[in-house]
């Protein structure tokens, strides 16, 4: 099995580079389908979510091209057949939007329930509730969900909840259905922008999206393109909330400081010096950090997406802080793990009461999901002593060479192969 070691309480200074967002490049692929000529996709993050999902197409008979490390090549013209049951589809979240992009193109689809990181119910109503709205019908049989439609006809789609995998397969379904379509009650993240900006440059006509209502008027057909991912937010603010934990002074580059506003606001009400720049961010923190509450909401908001990672920062901050997770029902998983680590952290329900302390300790812990993961690198990186990560299969979905990045400003963290632990089972008295 392989772990991440953790020497902590080393400063980190220097800088390091962010990769494409990973949350945008797991819909922006798929949309692909859409696409009747060739597209290539440039600073494409390199890691395993990424790779999932292109060879999820490869299987299904697109060309797949990885022409660098960050770009792609993609040509779905030889897709034949919308069914995708591929049991890599049940283990991402993201291969949810292959009902939205098969749906568009070929009017019906077959993909397996989408799986993805286990905090809480992952529903896909609302996905349901748009694709019906432009007249599909469904059904769910032996594990795949069945989407079907002879025409797609644009519709106005109130979404019950701010949901971002919806609107993404809500715009997916419409972008080349009959008529407009409006989506009201929309998700905002930055990735929803970007999917609509690498739709419109292959010839959709999508406005609004960032804001909560979207319209998308159907076109005909989209033509092949050359497009750029977005910095990837989550990521930069991970590494913004890891200099803030270890100390130090880093420069984040290739980053959009607008998408990092919230995680911004809170590290400097923490006493963290932040300076933005016109495509990094600089953070630094010598002194105490001072404690803070934080509720997760959909974007503009604080990123539930990064929860667990300023929870972690909160560990070693002077004073109680309230962490209120409002937008999955169980996403504290990871607290019993930093516990482990000497934090004070007592969890009620989608509350966290954290109580600062001194200093944490190194342990033995385990990444229960990607962003938990995250958080418990930057635990061990503020820890004293040798801290150890296993599971960090779910930090390699989502982080591209975090070992590289994170040494290259500093910290003393290595990936190393231990095999598997033979358990002795003691034989039966
Ligand atoms: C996306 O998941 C992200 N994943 C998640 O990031 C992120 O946590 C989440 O958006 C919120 O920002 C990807 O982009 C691949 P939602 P998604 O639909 O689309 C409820 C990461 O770490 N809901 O916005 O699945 C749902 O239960 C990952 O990169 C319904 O009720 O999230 C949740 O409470 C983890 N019905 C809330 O909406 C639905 O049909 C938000 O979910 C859909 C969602």
């Amino acid at each position: 099995m392989e772990k991440f070691v953790i020497e902590g309480q080393r400063k980190l200074y220097g800088e390091v580079k962010v990769s494409g967002a990973k949350n945008a490049a797991v819909a922006i692929i798929p949309a692909a389908i859409l696409s009747d000529g060739l597209c290539r996709i440039e600073n494409i993050p390199n890691i395993n979510d990424v790779t999932i999902i292109a060879h999820i197409l490869e299987d299904m008979g697109a060309y797949i091209n990885m022409v660098d490390k960050t770009t792609l090549e993609i040509d779905t013209k030889n897709i034949k057949n919308p069914i995708a049951e591929y049991d890599a589809v049940r283990h991402m979240r993201a291969s949810s939007y292959l009902l939205g992009a098969l749906l568009g193109r070929f009017h019906r689809a077959e993909v397996s329930l989408p799986g993805g990181c286990d905090f809480g119910v992952r529903p896909i109503d609302q996905h349901l509730k748009g694709f019906m709205a432009l007249g599909a019908s469904h059904s769910v049989e032996g594990g795949m969900v069945q989407v079907s439609s002879q025409r797609l006809i644009g519709a106005d789609i109130y979404m019950d909840v701010v949901s971002v995998g919806a609107t993404i397969n809500s715009i997916l379904a419409a972008v080349k259905a009959e008529g407009t379509t409006t989506i009201e009650n929309a998700a905002k993240e930055p990735h929803i922008v970007d999917l609509a900006n690498f739709l419109n440059s292959m010839g959709a006509d999508i406005s609004g999206a960032g804001t909560d209502s979207i319209k998308i008027k159907g076109v005909k057909s989209l033509s092949g393109t050359t497009y750029t991912i977005i910095p990837d937010q989550i990521e930069a603010g991970t590494y913004m909330v890891a200099a803030a934990a270890a100390g130090g002074d880093v420069l984040i580059k290739n980053v959009i400081p607008k998408h990092l506003e919230s995680i911004t606001a809170k590290l400097i009400e923490m006493g963290v010096t932040v300076k933005e720049y016109d495509d990094s961010i600089r953070v630094v923190r010598t002194g105490a950090i001072n404690k803070c509450n934080v509720k997760t909401m959909p974007h503009p908001g604080f990123p539930t997406d990064m929860q667990p990672q300023i929870a972690a920062l909160l560990s070693i901050a002077n004073g109680t802080s309230i962490v209120n997770e409002s937008v999955w029902d169980n996403r504290f998983k990871y607290i019993d793990e930093l516990n482990r680590m000497g934090a004070k952290i007592s969890v009620d329900g989608k509350v966290a009461v954290i109580e600062g302390v001194p200093e944490l300790l190194a342990a033995p812990v385990k990444a229960s999901d990607l962003r938990a993961g995250a958080a418990l690198v930057i635990a061990g990186l503020a820890a004293r002593g040798t801290t150890t990560i296993e599971d960090i299969k779910y930090i390699e979905r989502g982080y591209e060479d975090i070992v590289g990045k994170l040494s290259s400003i500093g910290a003393n963290i290595k990936k190393v192969y231990v095999p598997d632990e033979v358990v002795s089972i003691p034989k039966a008295l």
